[in-house]
């Protein structure tokens, strides 16, 4: 049994968090290297007990960054993705070695329809490969991980089998996946029950449920499957992820804290940090979150109508099942003004969970200085949104220096831009179609590149005319797409930051594909 299923106990469920594997596989989603180590990083500190960092296999960036996040995790167990092939298991083992706690995740399809269409194997053959790659990658860890993909369209019996046979290879966590988000609550968790029944060997392994959300019950569905014994959640931050995403984790683990009574298991991860996670997931993803999203959607705690905010004074138990300050959200507080010194400002980047280093600190104060001259009421999200800009975008190449934009009715815009590109200033002039398009021209007669535009999205941060504009901006270029993010009050400027921000990381993957072959000719 691995160290999660004993400590586990009878009723402690494991956390695994699929936010950098399965969140990150959906089309947009795609995180940079320094993005997926600062999610992992938050959600080792949050108390996920397992993190699944990437498909090493996929590409040599998901194998440094699977690699690198299993160097730094501190608490966590660090999986790793692989499929049936030893050749996908060795990569896989050499990324996650390097963890205290490492864990090979392994899987292959069960279902007659993926067996013939998309494996073209027989059932046997499967059983075989089964056998196989579990003990394979039990030559490099002892924590592994077997996945029946499509497990609830796949026939018991031939189920049965396949754990059996995993278990028996070395597998300590059986998962069975919902993969299409087809099943149903009352299905899975009789799935379960019916396994653990009849596999001889099922008290060996922690069993684990892993949902996706086609149908709209992946959480109903993952906590069914808990009452049928399975004792590890596979889950997402937001429940980002392929097609209609994964459960969400935030909603299974306020679910549980929450539902004691009917739910009565036990987890470790903390959830006042939760809102945290959900903004940063959101803002390296620039996957909105959904206002009426249960637990860290915009309008979660939000009371507007009159009966409600009546019953909410007198007793806020009328209709808060859960307080705002469980999962994170603070009440929105006046922060500081522009006569706010450095130590005053050092303190509530504290208290909002930021650790800065010195010329980080020195960056961002200066920008809320500037914010301070600019906007009435600072609120904390308005440093938030400050705060995460300037993580974003630390290590970018080029970086917006100052803006001109002239816009009306008279036409056509015109807009004046100076970058800093790798330490040395350009300015370029350029028209377009609207202020946005005169500035992203701009933009483009400074760096010139081939990425399309995919999306380009405005937000208010807070409330407000001088609310500062959130925007993310999607480019696509060489078969890969960026997002990057910028805020700001003044809307072009943000939309400039998010531009150029996006721009950044499209460079730095061609830089590193670059650097790649110039070694690859070398060796
Ligand atoms: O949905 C799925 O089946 C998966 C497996 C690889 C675990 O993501
Ligand atoms: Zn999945």
């Amino acid at each position: 049994m691995t160290e999660h299923a004993s400590t586990a106990g009878g009723d402690r469920v494991v956390i695994f968090d699929t936010t950098l594997r399965d969140g990150e596989q959906c089309p947009g989603a795609s995180m940079t290297f320094d993005e997926k180590l600062q999610v992992a990083e938050l959600l080792d500190d949050m108390g996920v007990d397992i993190i699944e960092a990437g498909f090493p296999i996929a590409s040599q960036g998901d194998f440094e960054s699977v690699q690198e996040i299993a160097r730094r995790a501190k608490n966590a167990t660090i999986a790793g993705l692989s499929r049936a092939s030893f050749k996908d298991i060795d990569r896989c083992g050499e990324a996650v070695k390097v963890a205290g706690k490492p864990r090979i995740h392994t899987f292959i399809s069960t279902s007659p329809i993926h067996m013939k269409h998309k494996l073209q194997m027989e059932p046997e053959t499967v059983l075989q490969h089964v056998i196989d790659s579990v003990g394979r990658a039990r030559n490099w860890v002892d924590d592994v991980e077997w996945s029946a993909e499509d497990g609830t369209r796949t026939d018991l019996d031939f189920l049965c089998r396949c754990v059996e046979a995993a278990i028996k290879a070395g597998a300590t966590t059986i998962n069975i996946p919902d993969t299409v988000g087809y099943t149903t609550p009352a299905e899975y968790r009789e799935l379960f029950r019916q396994v653990r029944e009849r596999v001889p060997n099922a008290d060996k392994a922690v069993f684990s449920v892993h949902c996706h959300n086609d149908l709209g019950m992946a959480v109903a569905n993952s906590l069914a499957g808990v009452e049928g014994g399975a004792r590890q959640i596979e889950c997402t931050i937001n429940g980002i992820g392929e097609r209609a995403g994964n459960a969400a984790l935030e909603e299974i683990v306020m679910a549980i804290k929450t539902r004691g009574d009917v739910l009565p298991y036990e987890v470790g991860v903390e959830t006042t940090m939760l809102m945290r996670a959900s903004k940063i997931v959101s803002a390296v993803t620039s996957f909105p979150v959904q206002y009426n999203k249960a637990i860290v959607g915009r309008n979660a705690f939000a009371h507007e109508s009159g009966i409600h905010q009546d019953g909410m004074l007198k007793n806020n138990q009328t209709y808060e099942i859960m307080t705002p300050e469980s999962v994170g959200v603070k009440s929105t507080s006046l922060v500081m003004g522009k006569h706010s010194g450095r130590h005053a400002f050092k303190e509530k980047l504290k208290e909002l969970g930021y650790s800065l280093g010195d010329n980080a600190l020195q960056d961002a104060f200066r920008r809320f200085k500037d914010l301070a001259d600019r906007k009435k009421i600072v609120y904390d999200e308005d440093i938030e949104a400050l705060i995460d800009d300037e993580i974003l975008a630390a290590h970018d190449r080029i970086k917006v220096v100052a803006l001109t934009v002239i816009a009306g009715t008279g036409g056509p815009q015109k807009a004046t831009m100076t970058l800093d590109i790798d330490g040395q200033r350009h300015t370029r002039e350029a028209t377009g179609n609207g202020p946005v398009d005169a500035t992203f021209n701009a933009i483009k007669e400074l760096v010139p590149h081939e990425a399309k535009l995919e999306l380009y999205q405005v937000h208010a941060v807070t409330q407000g005319t001088d609310a500062q504009a959130e925007v993310s901006v999607r480019l696509g270029g060489g078969g890969r797409s960026f997002t990057g993010r910028g805020a700001d009050p003044d809307t072009l400027v943000s939309s400039a930051r998010a531009y150029v921000h996006a721009l950044n990381k499209l460079m730095s993957m061609q830089d590193r594909l670059h650097s790649q072959h110039s070694k690859a000719e070398t060796a």
